[in-house]
């Protein structure tokens, strides 16, 4: 059990690429803190570890709201009294062409993807600070890398989260906390079921791909960091 005694936050941990990530933690024995809205879903989850005889603990969130964000984290502390890892997995994403994007749609864009791995990130790090150790990683995308026509509010806030990772990352590599951003192509979640003429669903990842490698980032020794991994479909759907 690679991740022994640790405690994680995973946000987006209902369905899909977050679910996976919470499964995988909590196999690697970490207790897992899970988020998102659907108090369903996250009850689902918690039962699953539960049932695997991990630990789990359902705090439905909207990751958009900053006193939601806070009561999260310390939910997180009262119930654990530490916060190892974080994995910012909620998101969500709307595609078409640029002069047909609503105002509205641009800023629920930002809102979810941007705006809430900030709050997440920002409430977690008094804690990881103070332990003089944790490991942040949000879920990015291909789109910072491979250019999608129809994909700009999406495309400008995985950027901004880039952005976001890697000066957080040089702020708290001094005390010892590691951040890294996990980007992938497609993957088949419930993401793409509001998208008309998906790629192949048969040729994405599956959300337990993207899973193994957020562990790869979780487990390295407290003297590496894997700070930006690119994980693809290998037949190269985006
Ligand atoms: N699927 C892909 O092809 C792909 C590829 C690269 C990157 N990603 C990224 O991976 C992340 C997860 O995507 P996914 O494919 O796993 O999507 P998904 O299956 O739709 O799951 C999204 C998760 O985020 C949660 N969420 C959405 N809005 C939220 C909010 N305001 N507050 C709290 N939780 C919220 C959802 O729960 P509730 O709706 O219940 O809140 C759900 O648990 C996203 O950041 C996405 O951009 C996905």
């Amino acid at each position: 059990m690679r991740l022994a005694g640790q405690v994680a936050l995973v946000t987006g941990a209902g369905r899909g690429i977050g679910r996976a990530v919470a499964l995988g933690l909590a196999r690697e024995g970490a207790a897992v803190v899970l988020a998102a809205r659907t108090a369903r879903e996250l009850d689902e989850v918690a039962h699953e570890i539960e049932g695997a005889g991990g630990r789990a603990l359902a705090v439905p969130t909207d990751v958009r709201e900053e006193p939601a964000v806070a009561a999260l984290v310390r939910r997180a502390l009262e119930a654990s009294g530490r916060i190892d890892l974080l994995v910012a997995a909620a998101g969500a994403a709307a595609f078409g062409p640029l002069g047909e994007t609503a105002p509205s749609a641009w800023d629920e864009m930002m809102a979810v993807n941007l705006r809430g791995p900030f709050l997440c990130c920002r409430a977690v790090l008094p804690a990881m600070v103070q332990q003089r150790s944790g490991t942040i990683i949000l879920i990015g995308s291909v789109v910072t890398s491979r250019t999608l026509p129809g994909s700009a509010a999406y495309t400008a806030s995985k950027y901004g989260l880039l952005g976001l990772a890697r000066v957080l990352a040089e702020e708290l590599r001094p005390h010892g906390v590691r951040v890294g951003v996990l980007s992938a192509g497609a993957v088949d979640t419930a993401l793409w079921d509001a998208v008309p003429s998906p790629p192949a669903r048969s040729r994405m990842l599956r959300p337990e791909q993207v899973a193994e490698a957020a562990l790869l980032m979780a487990a390295q020794a407290p003297t590496a960091t894997l700070e930006e991994i690119t994980l693809l479909p290998a037949g190269g759907v985006l």
